[in-house]
């Protein structure tokens, strides 16, 4: 037998920055071009990001080539867009030196990121998300992909961001359930990682309903750092990246059942109170500690209790089937206290009973 080994050099260490701001959007375009100075710049957005004005108020009078993703949401999250997307960029002779820039939520965010990971074997891609599940969640942290018509994500990649722009002004625009749903990620990041966070969502709850621009830049600063700190431990999801799985287990199972009539962030704050009843099940959690959580919850009109259309048994059936299982059953992540997840023996998901589970359900 012969044998060669070939070294990979520890793939270069990425850094990026994140700038958080008010009304910055209409100052970006020359900052863009400055910082990549040599890059061709393509810019991916939706339907809507354009109707309310804010592709307009990126570009300015700057000539530059656009694909505006039509319907905007979930339904064009798909390899069909991708290749779309792929096809104009080289239909316009963009090639390598090409920076993608990703102007809108989580699907845009989502699918102009899988196309730079994919386009002539990478290109970089910028964020400018303008949701709030993109601002706290989806726009850091290189996950990047697109839903087969089986599953979620089933195309993807991990690729970084060059950079992530926020302008908490866009989220004007978006409509009142979209901007509530989305601030359950950011009570889960306050569960899983900072009480501190936690007393300050609950104090100034009213002021991020109202949209006011200071409260939403320093809850994106929370978001950013907590979601960073926890990529940068567990870049590839090996054991600490689970824990922003917090609610999601049964949130994804509910957001399955409920045909996805309900949002993610409708169907994971469900998802978070049952985490809670489990964690009193299981002497983790005192009573008090739930009922905090589901006033802020019920403070953002989402629901806190399974509609009434959804059988336990079915959902059993569908957490089985979580990307998560292993045998059949995932492991639940669950807190010690808010702003501390449950962690035995170095393990950031613990197992729970199925009986367990269904027993919460039926409360739930
Ligand atoms: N990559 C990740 O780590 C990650 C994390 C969380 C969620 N996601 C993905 O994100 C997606 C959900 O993101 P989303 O909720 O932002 O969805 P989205 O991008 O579909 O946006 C929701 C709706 O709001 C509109 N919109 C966006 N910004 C607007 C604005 N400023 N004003 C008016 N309308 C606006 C969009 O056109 C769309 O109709 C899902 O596909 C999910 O899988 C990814
Ligand atoms: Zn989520």
């Amino acid at each position: 037998m012969l044998e060669h080994e070939i070294k990979i050099p520890a793939s270069q260490a990425k850094c990026y920055p994140i700038e958080i701001g008010t009304d910055t959007l209409g100052e970006l375009w020359p900052r863009i071009e400055a910082d990549f100075n040599g890059y061709n710049k393509f810019v991916v957005t939706d339907e809507n990001l354009v109707s309310a004005g804010h592709l307009g108020k990126l570009l300015g009078k700057s000539d530059v080539p656009a694909f505006v993703i039509s319907p905007p949401g979930e339904i064009s999250k798909n390899i069909d867009t991708a290749v779309s997307i792929i096809e104009t960029m080289e239909k316009a002779y963009l090639g390598r030196d090409t920076l993608v820039v990703a102007l809108g939520g989580g699907t845009v965010g989502d699918i102009a990121g899988f196309a730079a990971a994919v386009f002539k074997r990478g290109v970089p891609v910028i964020q400018i998300p303008t949701t709030t599940v993109a601002q706290a969640d989806s726009s850091v942290g290189g996950k990047t992909g697109v839903d087969s018509s089986v599953s979620k994500n089933a195309f993807g990649a991990f690729w970084h961001p060059a950079a992530v722009y926020i302008d908490v002004a866009t989220l004007t625009t978006l409509d009142d359930r979209q901007f509530k749903a989305g601030l359950v990620e950011s009570v889960k990041h306050a569960l899983i990682a900072d009480s501190e966070y936690f007393d300050f969502l609950q104090n100034n709850l009213d002021a991020v309903l109202d949209r006011n621009s200071d409260v939403l830049e320093k809850i994106t600063h929370f978001n950013c750092k907590i979601k960073g700190n926890v990529v940068e431990a567990d870049p590839c999801e090996q054991n600490k990246r689970r824990i922003l799985n917090y609610g999601h287990t049964i949130g994804h199972a509910v957001e399955t059942a409920s045909g996805f009539e309900l949002l993610h962030g409708e169907a994971v704050a469900i998802g978070i109170i049952g985490a809670g009843m489990i964690e009193i099940e299981l002497k983790l959690a005192p009573q008090e500690r739930l009922e905090r959580v589901r006033q802020i919850l019920e403070k953002l009109d989402v629901p806190v209790k399974l509609p009434p259309n959804l059988a336990e048994k079915d959902l059993i059936d569908l957490i089985k089937h979580d990307k998560k299982a292993v045998n059949k059953w995932p492991r639940f992540v669950l807190l010690n206290d808010i702003g501390q997840v449950y962690c035995p023996d170095g393990q950031y998901a613990v197992d729970v009973a199925p009986e367990l589970a269904e027993k919460v359900l039926k409360k739930l």
